[in-house]
């Protein structure tokens, strides 16, 4: 299972996969739930086929039973006997709901690698998600191995920030407000550099309301300018909850060991863009509108 910050690259990553696995002769099965999104180049014309005829009712629960046919479907593969297959599951969990994410992971991708209904030589499957709860819920568990995919390293992303068109603030600018998140460059140019729009929709996408920010100050107040204080024992679950419930922090960060970690790991604590050792603003951005809606309220 992979989890990492909205916006910061799971999807590009997984599609990118997609590409590589198949040049490496694998059969590749990847669903995406929430952007509507599907690929299935297998070997089998007739599989591919019966996914386009669940989804042709264009509804969302069609897209949920999509995503558990992806699971028949693969097993079908197998007994075909189909020898490399790669199953990749996009942020699936919001669809099909966090009480069956378990039973999905485990039921259904460990068992394909598990019990399968023919032997085979290799099984891929990945789950990606954005949402720290489904995180925690498939995390805890022996049978998923979670890795965890940051923002974008700084080389990386210089390189797409040269490539955007026209005007546009300097790099330092850009890396200290994105923290490398691919998806809010691209959102900052869209709105034309306007970062009070971005962070104006921000607060208004994860509801930072002002009984949210009244009620937590004390502590909000803290963590905008260090995360890790989210991480003592006297902060409150309901606060932590809330917090990962909204996308907004990553709590418990792994140790930075690359094994852990997809690509380059963040730093081990840089509050410039508010990253902690345990505990990370899902971007600077995200602080910010935090701490401005927080002086909002003081005025
Ligand atoms: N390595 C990369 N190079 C260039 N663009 C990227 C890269 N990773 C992600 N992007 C772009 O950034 C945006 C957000 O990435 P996405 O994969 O949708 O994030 P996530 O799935 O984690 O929410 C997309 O427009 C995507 O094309
Ligand atoms: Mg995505």
């Amino acid at each position: 299972m992979v989890y990492g910050p909205e916006g910061c690259g799971k999807t590009a990553w997984l599609r990118q996969s997609a590409e590589l696995l198949r040049d490496l002769g694998f059969d590749v099965i990847y669903i995406n739930p929430i952007e509507r999104d599907f690929l299935a180049e297998v070997g089998i014309e007739d599989i591919r086929r019966r996914l386009i005829e669940i989804l042709r009712e264009a509804t969302d629960n069609a897209w949920i039973k999509a995503a558990w046919a992806v699971i028949d479907l693969t097993r079908e593969l197998v007994k075909a006997g189909r020898g490399r297959i790669a199953v990749l599951i996009d942020d699936a969990f919001q669809a099909i709901g966090l009480d069956r994410a378990a039973t999905y992971v485990k039921g259904g991708l460990l068992g394909l690698i598990e019990h399968p209904p023919e032997t085979y030589e290799r099984i891929i499957a990945i789950a990606a998600t954005s949402e720290g709860l489904s995180r925690w819920e498939i995390g805890r568990h022996r049978w998923a191995s979670l890795l965890t995919m940051w923002n974008m390293p700084r080389e990386g992303f210089k390189q797409l920030y040269d490539q955007v068109p026209g005007n546009k603030p300097g790099f330092e600018e850009v890396w200290k407000l994105t923290g490398g998140n691919p998806s809010l460059l691209a959102r900052l140019y869209r709105e034309s550099w306007d970062t009070n729009l971005v962070m104006k929709r921000l607060i208004e996408e994860k509801k930072i309301t002002p009984e949210f920010t009244n009620k937590w100050r004390k502590y909000l107040e803290d963590a905008i300018n260090d995360p890790d204080t989210l991480w003592s024992p006297d902060i409150p679950e309901e606060l932590i909850n809330e917090l990962v419930r909204r996308n907004l922090i990553l709590y418990l960060m792994s140790d930075r060991d690359t094994r852990l970690w997809i690509d380059v790991p963040p730093p081990e604590r840089d509050l410039e863009l508010g990253i902690g050792r345990y505990v990370a603003w899902q971007s600077p951005l995200h602080r910010e509108a935090v701490r401005r809606a927080l002086e909002s309220l003081k005025q």
